[in-house]
């Protein structure tokens, strides 16, 4: 009997602790992004078509002051808060790069949080966003969900698929013989250095600055900074009728929380971004790809007789992004 007793007590306990700390483990590595969709070929192609139909890409024109003549026309294209995952698919990346693509930029730059919680999508996230193509580059900034993940292992991932990684760093960009900069700082919870990122770039360049959190504005109309581009926010993500943002109401996060504002001479664009946080649902808010055109400040203000940096900016699509939100 005690030899039954043996053999039978220890294979109760391994078929019912099994599966427990087989879901505990999963939990702890990565959470419910641990499971597939399990999703055929043909319902992932379908639900490609559907999410690149969700995508808003607008497009905006920019003036800068002190754009060399070069770069009048430079096109920029900003992705953020891809949060790849199990809500965020490898069909979802595939049509934002395709979408990307398709614009022809110059210029791609990436804001930050390409995963939520789960490191298992690092790899993925940076081999599918290996397949942009800008002419001057791919360059990335981590946001504060990369930094709770992994760093490291993310701008490694990053920079072995060609797009760089700029941490508190900046660019130089050359248009025949005329320059314009580019920096980008981490997330501004975790070690951002703007001063050691704007070292070395002369006073009066035009430059623009990545940041995956817009409240490095004040600092950057500081430093007299052109154009920041970040995400972040995601615009409030989800907006209900007379409530409004369910996310971020503060007072000092309801102002550059969306869209395009300007602080000083220091304008900014903060994207509503492509995935999501906490639920995964957007309402009132859909997923963006802003695609800017810079211009030389003194054309816009040809044109628009408001305040200088008001007027630096044009949307095509006006409703589309900004306000929506507030
Ligand atoms: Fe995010």
């Amino acid at each position: 009997m005690s030899y039954v007793h043996t053999l039978i007590q220890p294979r109760r306990r391994q078929t019912l602790a099994e599966p427990w700390h087989r879901l505990k483990g999963r939990w702890r590595n990565g959470g419910v992004e641990e499971y597939s969709l399990g999703q055929s070929h043909g319902m992932r192609q379908l639900r490609r078509l559907h999410l690149r139909a969700g995508i808003e890409v607008n497009e905006h024109q920019i003036g800068l002051e002190g754009l060399p003549e070069a770069f009048r026309g430079f096109r920029i294209v900003h992705l953020t808060d891809l949060h790849h995952g199990l809500y965020f698919p490898a069909e979802a990346l595939a049509a934002v790069v395709e979408l990307t693509n398709e614009l022809e930029p110059d210029l791609i730059a990436v804001t930050g949080d390409f995963v939520t919680r789960s490191r298992n999508y690092i790899e993925p996230v940076a081999q599918m966003l290996g397949g942009l193509r800008a002419r001057s580059g791919v360059f990335a900034v981590l946001g504060n969900h990369d930094f709770r993940v992994g760093d490291g292992e993310i701008a490694r991932a990053l920079d072995h698929h060609g797009i760089q990684v700029l941490r508190n760093r900046h660019v130089k960009l050359r248009r025949n013989d005329q320059k314009i900069y580019l920096a980008g700082v981490d997330d501004l919870l975790y070690r951002a250095d703007l001063r050691r990122a704007m070292r070395g770039v002369p006073d009066g360049a035009a430059t623009v600055l990545l940041s995956h959190n817009p409240a490095i504005i004040d600092e950057a109309a500081d430093m007299g900074i052109n154009l920041v581009l970040s995400g972040h926010t995601h615009g409030g993500q989800v907006k209900l009728p007379l409530i409004g943002c369910v996310y971020g109401r503060s007072e000092r996060r309801m102002r550059f929380k969306i869209g395009h504002d300007s602080l000083g001479s220091t304008q900014i664009y903060v994207s509503r971004g492509i995935g999501t946080v906490v639920l995964p649902v957007r309402y009132g808010c859909p997923s963006e790809i802003p695609h800017f055109v810079l211009e030389p400040l003194q054309d816009r203000l040809r044109e628009d007789s408001r305040s200088p940096y008001a007027a630096g900016w044009q949307s095509a699509r006006p409703h589309a992004s900004t306000l929506a939100c507030r």
